[in-house]
């Protein structure tokens, strides 16, 4: 009997806490929930994951979840029905349709699901604490209403998190949002913390709003800012240092915070080396794409740092123009580079035949465009020096982690504000937000790959080294996981 499943049974007859877990539906909150996951069940708590139909299908098609987990006698998935019609993950344009999906008919199912107990009609143990995304308010309405603790999971950047999600009724407030005038330049004085850093232009995207009282993201996010602190706890995915800035005012709000970020280095370094499957990379992606693996065999073929990673993530798109300005900025700036073009990641007609022949020639020469990449492992590739990313949270932490500087192009939520702090807080990278213009993109990814890149290199290099600290056996985010768990089984059996 491997340890697993010691450690499993030596609590099994133990009262056990039973949490369930619901992400929201898009790659990366079920990513991190699905990790968050497998460290509660090794640790002998059981799990149940609630996933929406529509992100479900997918996943399960594209990975080897069933399969992974099925080796936890202590988890099991549940679905609910989102009335989301679409049979692909749907991109960023459309978040609201499925949130407003995800309310109008999840969130009724949900209720019943919770009132009626369904959860625990599989299980030993009815269920003794939630975990929501903090992005759903009425999930931790339905805890307090059936006294259920409930700890909130928020997988956007904690930057964002403190400065736009849980201060936007204090930027209300103080007239800093919506923007009077146009100048988006003016620093942000209301938020502590952040007085130095944030100017408009970095707020998240819905900040950028002319009617505060027309705006399904601006209620959906005052809900969040309103029903986050009411929470048990809250988690997020960082580690102390990284946000040292924010984590201080952030507690004074939510004083049980767990920072246990990186979660997916925590995460590998727990559970790989106990595989033994010849290829645990890929049996431990949750992507909903299907990841093409052969990018690592084409960049196994260039010198160290030589190449550029392009990728805009799971939600982000772009128009055919904005395509071509950054193409022609990337092949111009001379670098090797790895593409990610997501099916449907660009918008309007668009076909090869668009594309000026020199830049197709260029690309066969120099480029790698694939539909979706193993990301980490790119990343982690020798190879790689530099990334050209959409700032979404996952990316931003996931290069931290291997030390590769950046080069930001934010598109929306907490973008905005993650491109900030990687150009003037954490000084690993270049902010471009705002523009899309190949000079632009020339001059920032020579600065990084070549002209600047001793200076991004050695803060890059710093972070790196932070990050892997704060998951040793006793680094601050491990200290974290330990402590959540602990309350996890204290407030469950408070609740018995
Ligand atoms: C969304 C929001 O846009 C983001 O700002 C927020 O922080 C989380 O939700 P998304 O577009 O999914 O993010 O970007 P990101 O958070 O960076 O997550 C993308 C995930 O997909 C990463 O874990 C990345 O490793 C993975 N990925 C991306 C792949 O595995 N392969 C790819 O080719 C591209």
């Amino acid at each position: 009997m491997d340890q697993n499943h010691e450690q499993i049974n030596s609590t099994k007859n133990a009262l056990e806490p039973h949490v369930l877990i619901f992400p929201l539906p898009f790659q990366g909150p079920v990513n991190c929930a699905l990790k968050l996951a497998e460290l509660l069940c090794l640790s002998g708590i059981q799990v149940t994951f609630l996933n929406t139909d529509h992100i479900h299908r997918p996943l399960l098609q594209h990975t080897q979840v069933l399969a992974r987990f099925n080796s936890y006698p202590n988890f099991k998935f549940e679905t609910v029905p989102d009335g989301v019609e679409h049979e692909k993950p749907v991109s960023g344009d459309r978040f609201m349709e499925v949130m407003e999906a995800v309310d109008r008919v999840s969130k009724p199912l949900f209720r019943e699901m919770m009132v009626s107990g369904k959860f625990s009609s599989r299980s030993e143990r009815p269920v003794t604490l939630m975990i929501p995304d903090g992005c759903f308010s009425f999930a931790v309405e339905i805890a307090k209403e059936t006294s259920i603790p409930v700890i909130c999971f928020d997988t956007v950047s904690p930057c964002c998190l403190w400065t736009c999600y849980l201060n936007l009724p204090t930027l209300i407030e103080a007239g800093d949002v919506p923007f009077k005038g146009d100048d988006l330049d003016q620093l942000i004085a209301s938020v502590p913390g952040t007085e130095n850093v944030m100017r408009r232009r970095d707020l998240a995207s819905f900040c950028r709003t002319d009617d505060i009282s027309n705006d399904p993201v601006i209620e959906l996010i005052v809900k969040e800012a309103r029903s986050v602190p009411q929470a048990d706890g809250l988690i997020i995915n960082t580690f102390e240092e990284l946000d040292s800035l924010v984590l201080p005012h952030m507690r004074k709000l939510c004083p049980n915070v767990y920072p246990i970020g990186p979660l997916h280095s925590l995460h590998k370094a727990r559970l790989m080396p106990k595989t033994t499957t010849p290829s645990p990379e890929a049996t431990f992606t949750n992507s909903v794409w299907k990841e093409d693996r052969t990018c690592l065999l084409w960049l196994d073929k260039h010198a160290p740092k030589s190449v550029l990673y392009v990728s805009i993530g799971s939600l982000a798109t772009m128009s055919v123009h904005q395509l071509l300005e950054i193409w022609y900025g990337v092949v111009n700036s001379g670098n090797p580079f790895l593409w990610v073009r997501r099916p449907g990641s660009i918008t309007g007609e668009y076909d090869e035949s668009m594309v000026p022949s020199e830049l197709l020639a260029r690309t066969k020469e120099i480029g790698c465009i694939v539909d979706w990449a193993p990301q980490e492992d790119v990343l982690g590739h020798p190879a790689v020096g530099g990334f050209l990313t959409h700032s979404g949270w996952n990316s931003t932490i996931e290069s931290i982690v291997e030390g590769v500087p950046m080069i930001c192009w934010p598109y929306f939520v907490d973008q905005q504000v993650n491109s900030r702090f990687v150009e003037e807080v954490w000084k690993i990278g270049v902010d471009m937000k705002d523009t899309c213009d190949r000079l632009i993109v020339e001059k920032a990814v020579r600065d990084v790959m070549d002209v600047k890149r001793d200076v991004f290199a050695k803060s890059a290099d710093t972070w790196k080294i932070l990050a892997e600290e704060s998951i040793s056996e006793t680094g601050s985010s491990s200290r974290s996981v330990a402590r959540l768990i602990d309350d996890i089984k204290a407030m469950s059996n408070a609740k018995k």
